[in-house]
């Protein structure tokens, strides 16, 4: 099977790592071009990992080899370079925030229905292993029904001053870990949302954006899910905490073990009633002795975080451009990110958000 021929547009900090990690498995992929504006940082990443070199994206664009773009440009970019890429004839996988303002969702609506299949949108968190694991314990039913998700995502006292705190790049945490955050917590909702609740603050940045970013979501089925992403929390809380009607789940920033506590699967609750009489001298609670069940699992793969949401997501992309396997993150869900994320935006209207 021929390997796809791929380019990255935008080699900084993250496109680099894309180049990277598509490159590992030459028979699933090939470098063929690379573009960035800044030309000392382009023939650093081509010395390294080959492709032709290029500083104008529509040259780049007009490479006849290239079949895939990845578009790892500043994210007020991302949604008109898909659009220019797929006009161009290019499948794209584009880096989050896949959209930053009302238009960009519009248009990439838009070109969602005007090119199927040629479209991916990469939110690869989703593909964090304690994340899957999570997902895995919950469909054993250990929890028993789900009633609230918490994610945080704290880090620490970050005071970041690169242009992804500045709004008029398109910065702002919202932006940065929001789309991680809000696809990980839909997928755990698995319902249409019904209600959002918001609040952002700047803290600590020295930029503009939002570093402190606080949103509630109600499904359709009740459950509750809450994200933080903070730059302000000096002792960070837990990354994931998940209670059920039989159990609780929790892992740490860390992401390497998954403490749960869990009703043994065989238990049933037996009748109880509230009693209205006087409380004093009577027990306040109906089953004392619970059959709990306490693990700590390590999370499976023991792997790097971030090497592996870049492999998975290279694996998955090369099944659905070269197997039809359909991609995991459905184009639908990530647009449902962009949707919810300009709620949140009105809900904040103290900060200048990109129109
Ligand atoms: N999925 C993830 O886990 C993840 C992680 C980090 C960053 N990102 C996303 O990747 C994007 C890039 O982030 P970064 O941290 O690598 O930023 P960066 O500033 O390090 O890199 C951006 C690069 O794009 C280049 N560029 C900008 N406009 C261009 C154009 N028109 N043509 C060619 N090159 C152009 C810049 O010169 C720069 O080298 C952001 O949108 C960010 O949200 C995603």
């Amino acid at each position: 099977m021929k390997s796809i021929a791929f380019g990255v547009c935008g080699v900084g900090r993250f496109g680099t790592q894309h180049c990277r990690y598509f490159s590992e498995d030459r028979n699933k992929y090939e470098l063929v071009a690379i573009c960035d504006l800044d030309p000392a940082r382009l023939s650093t990443v081509t010395a390294k990992f080959g492709g032709k070199s290029y500083t104008d994206f529509a040259e780049f664009l007009a490479n006849p080899e290239m079949e895939l773009a990845i578009i790892a440009t500043r994210s007020l970019d991302h949604a008109r370079n898909a659009e220019q890429a797929l006009a161009a004839g290019k499948t794209v996988l584009l880096e989050k925030p896949i959209g930053l303002t009302a238009n960009d969702y519009q248009l990439l609506r838009q070109l969602d229905q005007q090119y199927p299949g040629k479209l991916y949108f990469c939110h690869n968190h989703r593909f964090e292993p304690a994340f899957g694991n999570a997902r895995e314990i919950i469909a054993q039913g250990l929890l028993g029904q789900l009633q609230v998700v918490k994610l945080c995502k704290h880090h620490d006292f970050m005071r970041r001053n690169d242009w992804q705190m500045r709004l008029d790049c398109g910065g702002g945490q919202l932006s940065v870990w929001g789309p991680h955050l809000l696809d990980q917590g839909l997928q755990l909702l698995d319902a249409p949302v019904r209600e959002v609740w918001s609040y952002l603050r700047r803290v600590l940045t020295p930029g503009d954006g939002d570093d402190h970013v606080k949103i509630s979501l109600v499904g359709e089925n009740d459950v509750v899910v809450e994200l933080e992403i903070s730059n302000s929390v000096a002792l960070a809380g837990p990354y994931c905490t998940i209670y059920g009607d039989r159990g609780t789940l929790l892992y740490g920033q860390e992401q390497k073990t998954i403490h749960l506590k869990y009703l043994d699967p065989q238990f049933g609750w037996p009748d109880a009633v509230a009693d209205s009489g006087p409380a004093a001298g009577k027990s306040m609670c109906a089953d004392r002795n619970l059959p709990w069940i306490e693990e700590t699992r390590d999370v499976t793969p023991d792997t790097d975080m971030w090497a592996h949401v870049e492999i998975a997501i290279a694996n998955h992309l090369h099944d659905a451009m070269r197997g039809g396997i359909p991609f995991p993150i459905r184009n639908a869900e990530a647009l449902e990110v962009v949707r919810i994320t300009e709620i949140v935006k009105k809900q904040n209207s103290q900060f200048h958000w990109l129109q």
